[in-house]
C-alpha cells in the first residue's frame, strides 16, 4: 500500500504574515499531537504536505526546522503551488523550480485547474513544468479533471495525462503525484462521490499503465481534491482507497484540516 499523502493548497490566502504563520502554527501543533506518531524504526503513516503562496514559502521553512528538531511525529514537507518551466533568465515575475528546491520545497503542484482558467495554463506549458520540476528534484503534484460534472468519457483527462507527461521516462514516474480533481467540484461544497472518484482513479491508473507499465502505474499516489473536508475525508481514502487527499477551502482553517489529517490516519 503507498503512504497516504495529505496536502493543503492555500492557494491566495491568507493575506498577511502574522496569519499564515498562525495558520502553519495551528497546523504544525495538531500533526505533533494529533496524528499516529511513528513507531521506532519505522516510518510515519503518513505524509502530510503545506503548499502556502510563494512569498510565505521561507517563513514557513524556518518555522518548521524550528519545530521539527527531536520531532517523532509524522513529517510533514513544504510544497509550491506552481514554478516556471526555466530554472532562470529573463523571465519577470516567475519563480523556478531550482529556488523552489533551494527554499527547502519537496513538491510543487503543476496544473491546478485554477492556473489552466485564469492564466491560460495549456497541457503543453504543464509538461514543461513537470519536466523541470523533476530535473530539480521536486515532486511534482499533477492536477487532472474534467470541467463539468456529465463528462463522464474520461477524454479530457485521458488528453490531460498523456500531454502532461509527454517525455516523462517511466524512472522518473514514481515521484509524481496525481491529483484527481473534477473542476466542478472545487470550491462548489458539491464533491463528488467517492465511489466516482475511486472509478476515476482506476482509469487514471489504466492510462499510466498504458503510456508506462503496471508496475510503475501502481507506485504513482493518485489524491482526490473537491470540496474535502472533515467529514468526507475518509470516505475517499478509507472508504474508496484513493492514496490520498488535496485540500483547498478546508486546508485554511487548521483545526479541520487536522481533522482531516486525522481521518486519513486512522
Ligand atoms: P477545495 O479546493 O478543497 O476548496 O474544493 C481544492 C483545490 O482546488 O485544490
Amino acid at each position: 500500500m503507498l503512504k497516504p499523502l495529505v496536502v493543503a493548497n492555500w492557494k491566495c490566502n491568507p493575506p498577511s504574515q502574522k496569519e499564515a504563520r498562525h495558520l502553519f502554527e495551528v497546523v504544525r501543533k495538531g500533526i505533533k499531537t494529533g496524528t499516529v506518531p511513528a513507531k521506532r524504526g519505522q516510518s510515519p503513516s503518513i505524509e502530510v504536505v503545506i503548499c502556502p503562496p510563494f512569498v510565505w514559502l521561507k517563513e514557513s521553512k524556518i518555522w518548521e526546522i524550528r519545530s521539527q528538531k527531536g520531532s517523532k511525529s509524522p513529517k510533514f514537507w513544504l510544497g509550491a503551488q506552481d514554478c516556471f518551466w526555466e530554472q532562470s533568465g529573463a523571465y519577470t515575475g516567475e519563480i523556478s523550480p531550482a529556488m523552489l528546491k533551494d527554499l527547502g520545497c519537496q513538491y510543487v503542484i503543476v496544473g491546478h485547474s485554477e492556473r489552466r482558467k485564469y492564466f491560460q495554463e495549456t497541457d503543453e506549458m504543464i509538461n514543461q513544468k513537470i519536466k523541470a520540476a523533476l530535473k530539480a528534484g521536486l515532486k511534482p503534484i499533477l492536477c487532472v479533471g474534467e470541467e463539468t460534472r456529465d463528462n463522464s468519457d474520461y477524454l479530457i483527462i485521458e488528453q490531460q495525462l498523456e500531454k502532461a507527461l509527454f517525455g516523462v521516462s517511466a524512472g522518473r514516474i514514481k515521484d509524481l503525484v496525481i491529483a484527481y480533481e473534477p473542476v466542478w467540484a472545487i470550491g462548489t461544497g458539491q464533491p463528488c462521490l467517492p465511489d466516482e472518484a475511486m472509478k476515476t482513479a482506476l482509469f487514471i491508473r489504466k492510462i499510466l499503465t498504458k503510456l508506462y507499465a503496471r508496475k510503475i502505474a501502481e507506485q504513482v499516489r493518485i489524491l482526490y481534491g473537491g470540496s474535502v473536508t472533515a467529514k468526507n475525508a475518509a470516505d475517499y481514502v478509507k472508504g474508496a482507497g484513493m492514496d490520498g487527499l488535496l485540500v483547498g477551502g478546508a486546508s485554511l482553517n487548521g483545526t479541520e484540516f487536522i481533522e482531516i489529517v486525522k481521518m486519513v490516519c486512522r
